[in-house]
């Protein structure tokens, strides 16, 4: 689909999206057209349950006067309530009405003439990018009545110029968003460590540093809690380091640091599964994937300030080289763990991870993301992701972030009574707590035993990662949660 900006609408549109405000209001474009209609439009909507509620639409067909083969009316709500989120929903649920409709090219007249209007347009173009991305490779025969229809969409507003330039940095965001998409998407049988290494690679096109480590060398860092995981599986485990320096090269602040569990497939191991729904382990690598569309989208839009992504690219596998229920593992941080669940095997390789993180780099704060815990669905559902942060700050400002692109996050306690569950009889901690209470909380506790001092914030997307049904910019599918919030955090709070 193509989106371009014109101060003009096209002579001939196919479709013409016209806004109507609260009680029927007609907007300026529409009056323009229910004039040379004849009052086509008022007459439609007085015979259709369309009052111009935000989100409402009604389609009006072949009205004489005009030359457009269609007229749809937007309901916008109250006309100073549009923010960008709400432009965004907007531009998604067009695009979803029109492809329903069949419509194959649109022009969107958007209200008035100030600075608002072009952000206006831009959120409205972007929240219609968002919502036609599709993950079509692997349909050969899809039937033609299936497929979308809209190709084409005409943002006509005021100073196109100027909305097509707030665009552009929208744009990337999106790019990003749709590289997380497309890799938590593709099956296990293609994504795997080294392959999922290799899509990381591709970022040095943008200017991103790219480092590939290889299990040798992770052995080498005493890596031995990721490197348990991988060991049942015929996959090499890879630990991959990306850096975007954007940052002025006088400014000597530290970097900021972004780290993913990127577990290839989950089969739980020797733990294994039940066979119900496993397939949905193949998103196991959100947190990576969305590491890994963060970068590209910073680095898309040449965001000004030195950002490192890490992420653990394991496989979990059960074979008769896989690690037991009850193997203990030494982590690089020299602190032991029994490993009473394979599968929970996600904070064994963010453990690893994130103490290399602030080893190596010191950063100013870690964000970690993982698809960690089945509990984190329970408590919140689909809608928000869980966090924990041992940071006040950081934690308010990820909340002010997620509220700020429709990505929420919702606080959950860390505490040192949780803390305990995760004592060890044999070891300094075992990998799970007490049966199926406060899962999430455990699996936190667990991960803050690997971040040191530094700032840092856990964010658990089990439940957002993936999606069984659309909303207003998020087909269903992989939904890229974590891309926009995070590209937000930085441009808000951390660059120069
Ligand atoms: N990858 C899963 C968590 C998960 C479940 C993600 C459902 C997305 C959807 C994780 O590795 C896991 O298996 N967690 C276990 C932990 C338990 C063994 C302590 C869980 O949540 O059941
Ligand atoms: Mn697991
Ligand atoms: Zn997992």
């Amino acid at each position: 689909m193509k989106i371009t900006f014109a101060a003009k609408s096209p002579v001939a549109p196919e479709s013409v999206a016209v806004a109507i405000f609260e009680g029927r209001t007609l907007g300026s474009a529409a009056r323009d057209i229910d004039k040379a209609t004849g009052g086509a439009l008022g007459r439609a909507m007085a015979t259709s349950r369309f009052t111009g509620e935000r989100g409402q639409f009604l389609d009006v067909n072949a009205p004489s006067g005009v030359k457009a083969a269609r007229v749809v009316l937007v309901g916008h709500g109250k006309r100073d309530k549009i923010d960008d989120l709400a432009a965004q929903e907007l531009g998604g649920k067009l695009v979803a009405h029109l492809n329903q409709a069949g419509a194959k090219k649109v022009a969107v007249m958007v209200e008035g003439k100030s600075a608002g209007s072009s952000a206006h347009a831009a959120h409205l173009a972007f929240g219609a990018r968002l919502r036609a991305y599709r993950f079509d490779k692997y349909r050969t025969k899809e039937k033609a009545e299936n497929k979308p229809t809209l190709g084409r969409v005409t943002v006509v507003a005021a100073h196109p110029r100027e909305a097509q330039s707030a665009f552009g940095r929208l744009d990337k965001i999106a790019d990003g968003v749709f590289f997380t998409r497309d890799l938590v998407s593709e099956p296990a049988n293609v994504i795997y460590p080294e392959s999922l290494a290799q899509q990381a690679r591709t970022l040095s096109r943008l200017g991103v540093e790219v480092e590939v480590m290889t299990e040798a060398r992770m052995a080498k860092l005493g890596m031995g809690a990721l490197l348990g995981v991988g060991q049942g599986s015929d996959r090499e485990s890879r630990l991959v380091v990306m850096r975007w320096n954007g940052a002025p090269k006088r400014s000597k602040t530290a970097p900021i640091a972004f780290v993913g569990k990127g577990v290839t497939f989950d089969t739980g191991g020797i733990s294994i599964k039940p066979a119900g729904g496993m397939e949905d382990m193949k998103w196991d690598m959100g947190g990576a994937g969305v590491v890994i569309g963060l970068m590209k989208a910073l680095a898309g839009r040449a965001a000004k300030v030195d950002v490192i992504g890490i992420i653990g690219l394991v496989e979990n596998m059960p074979s008769a080289k896989a690690q037991r229920p009850g193997d203990v593992v030494t982590s690089m941080s020299g602190q032991t763990i029994e490993v009473i669940n394979t599968d929970a095997e996600g904070r064994l390789v963010l453990a690893d991870a994130l103490w290399y993180c602030q080893s190596k780099f010191k950063p100013r704060f870690m964000v970690d993301l993982a698809t960690l815990t089945g509990a984190v669905i329970v408590a919140l559902g689909s809608y928000q992701a869980g966090m924990f942060a041992n940071d006040d700050d950081l934690s308010a400002k990820l909340t002010a972030a997620g509220k700020a692109v429709g990505e929420p996050v919702w606080r959950l306690p860390l505490g040192s009574r949780y803390d305990k569950d995760i004592d060890s009889d044999i070891a300094d901690m075992k990998n799970v707590g007490k049966g199926r209470e406060a899962g999430s909380i455990t699996a936190a506790q667990f991960l803050q035993r690997f971040v040191n001092e530094t700032p840092w914030a856990h964010l658990d997307i089990a439940g957002v990662a993936w999606s069984k049904s659309a909303t207003a910019t998020v087909p269903k599918g992989g939904t890229g949660f974590g891309v926009r919030l995070l590209d937000r955090l930085v441009a808000d709070n951390y660059e120069a």
